[in-house]
């Protein structure tokens, strides 16, 4: 634990050397692991932050007796179009990003909640923790929420992201993403995870992504071309669909 630790948090690494460690741990993958490998040091802040201990069981009515309550009066349809939150249009590519949210057994999560946030054209967040050299786009904020429909379709318009660098090693750089929150059927059904573009020449150098040992798991996460979803004159489009678990939850009766 001792190396660990003194590893943790340094961009001294090369790529090179980060490269060996995620191959290594890529070898000692048992039965696919389709979530992220929550000790994996090829991605050093995670370290100390990953959680240690065993689940703590939690009671899905309880919680929703504490836990924040989102209604449909309090999203507008304007936090679902990135590009008209301020008074000009943001740079770079626009584009559309829809798909199903559905539950572990294929049916699709109505009226929940769906949150993203990412950086602008340049890879640069509006955040005081980037302060990387690229530029602020003062109409873009990189935030968006909306409710998914009935068929549990979601759906927003933004700009693509651009890859940005972080501080895991050196010369280390993020494939382009959009960050996504959701809260699904209930609270403890909370998903976040990260949606990706098809061709990233930097997927295989990413520990973030390459902490999910199993390659069809971590493909999931790439969004598809669609040039269905693509409009003329206007934006391309991409498909993504998020599949939740938790499908087993006892029914509740109806409230008198
Ligand atoms: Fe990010």
């Amino acid at each position: 634990m001792t190396d660990l630790l003194a590893s943790s948090d340094t961009a001294d690494s090369t790529q090179a050397e980060v490269d060996a460690e995620m191959a290594a741990a890529a070898a000692t993958a048992v039965d696919g692991e389709p979530q992220p490998r929550l000790d994996y040091p090829p991605y050093r802040s995670s370290l100390l932050r990953h959680p240690t201990k065993a689940q703590h069981p939690a009671d899905p009515e309880g919680i929703e007796l504490w836990s924040p309550v989102f209604g449909d009066h309090e999203i507008d349809a304007v936090e679902s179009d990135l590009t008209v939150q301020h008074s000009g249009e943001p740079v770079g590519e626009r584009m559309k990003v829809t798909g199903r949210v559905l539950d572990g057994d294929g049916r699709p999560v109505r009226h929940q909640l769906v949150e993203i946030w990412q950086a602008n054209a340049a890879g640069r967040y509006l955040h005081q923790r980037d302060q990387h050299p690229a530029p602020i786009d003062p109409n873009f904020s990189g935030l968006g929420r909306c409710l998914t429909d009935a068929e549990g379709r979601y759906a927003f318009t933004t700009i693509k992201p651009g890859p940005y660098p972080w501080r895991n090693h050196r010369n280390a750089w993020r494939p382009a993403h959009i960050h996504f929150s959701l809260f699904g059927n209930d609270f403890t059904q909370r998903l976040v995870t990260q949606m990706y573009f098809p061709g990233d020449p930097l997927f295989a150098l990413d520990p973030i992504y390459q902490s999910i040992l199993d390659p069809r798991a971590r493909e999931r996460l790439v969004a598809s071309y669609d040039h269905d979803v693509t409009e003329p004159e206007w934006c391309t489009g991409y498909r993504w669909d998020i599949v939740l678990t938790g499908g087993h939850r006892t029914p509740r009766e109806e409230e008198a």
